[in-house]
């Protein structure tokens, strides 16, 4: 385990089962009962005082759509800061920084993450100013909350740590971690509807399999995702 003494993620949402259920399978799920993260999702109605578990609101100066209201927020966010303080508070936005792979890698090292979930529209800014430390986006598109966004910082996090993913090495292997894309991938059998598995991955020559992989990991790169390359060092195409 590498001294990772396992994590604790606080999800703040009006969808609690939807990230508890979303969060039951793969690896995620493996990671949970393996204990190697600790998951816990909180209702925002829970921490409101009105009858009706009221949890947004007009917003003020009119126009559509609705606002979450901050206090059930605050009282959400003070009631796991008393239970363990310190950790960052990320609100999930189009307006954040964008989610990388090498911001999942940072993320993946802390003990502590509560990941705030509004709705579109919004939260009131006073939640931002006060209690939030950073905003993360998941790309340039609007989703209708947060939680499909924590689900996917959350996956991309937890897969990370050690232990998580089975085999030791592929996580570390993964697209993107050294700034590449992936080679293509086959397994039986050896011809599929007239395709045949390329040559080279038949013969056991493993230097030669190593050496085709990286090239096909560049070319797919080039064709596809050439700014990935921008201020790389040319050495790696060899
Ligand atoms: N909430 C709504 N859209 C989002 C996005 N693209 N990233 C993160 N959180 C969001």
């Amino acid at each position: 385990m590498k001294g990772h003494r396992g994590m604790r993620i606080d999800v703040l949402t009006i969808f609690p089962d939807l990230i508890r259920q979303a969060l039951s399978c793969g690896i995620p799920g493996r990671a949970v009962d393996a204990g190697l993260v600790d998951v816990r999702a909180h209702d925002l109605r829970d921490h409101t005082d009105d009858l009706h578990r009221t949890v947004d609101d007009a917003p003020y100066g009119g126009g559509a759509g609705i606002v979450f209201k901050p206090e059930p927020i605050a009282r959400a966010l003070r009631g796991i800061a008393l239970e363990r303080p310190s950790g960052k508070v990320i609100f999930l936005t189009p307006e954040g920084k964008r989610l990388d792979q090498t911001m999942a890698n940072r993320l993946s090292l802390e003990a502590h993450l509560v990941l705030l979930c509004g709705r579109y529209r919004g939260i009131d800014e006073r939640i931002r100013e006060r209690y939030v430390t950073h905003e993360i986006s998941i790309g340039d598109y609007v989703l209708s909350g947060g939680e499909f966004a924590a689900l996917v910082l959350i996956d991309a996090v937890v897969r990370l740590i050690p232990g998580a993913v089975g085999d030791a090495e592929s996580a570390l292997e993964d697209s993107f971690q050294n700034g590449l894309l992936d080679c293509p991938w086959y397994t039986r059998p050896p011809v599929f509807e007239g395709l045949s598995v390329p040559e080279v991955l038949l013969g056991g020559n493993h230097r030669l399999i190593a050496q085709w992989r990286r090239e096909e990991a560049m070319k797919r790169t080039r064709e596809r995702r050439p700014d990935l390359l921008e201020g790389q060092d040319v050495e790696r195409e060899r």
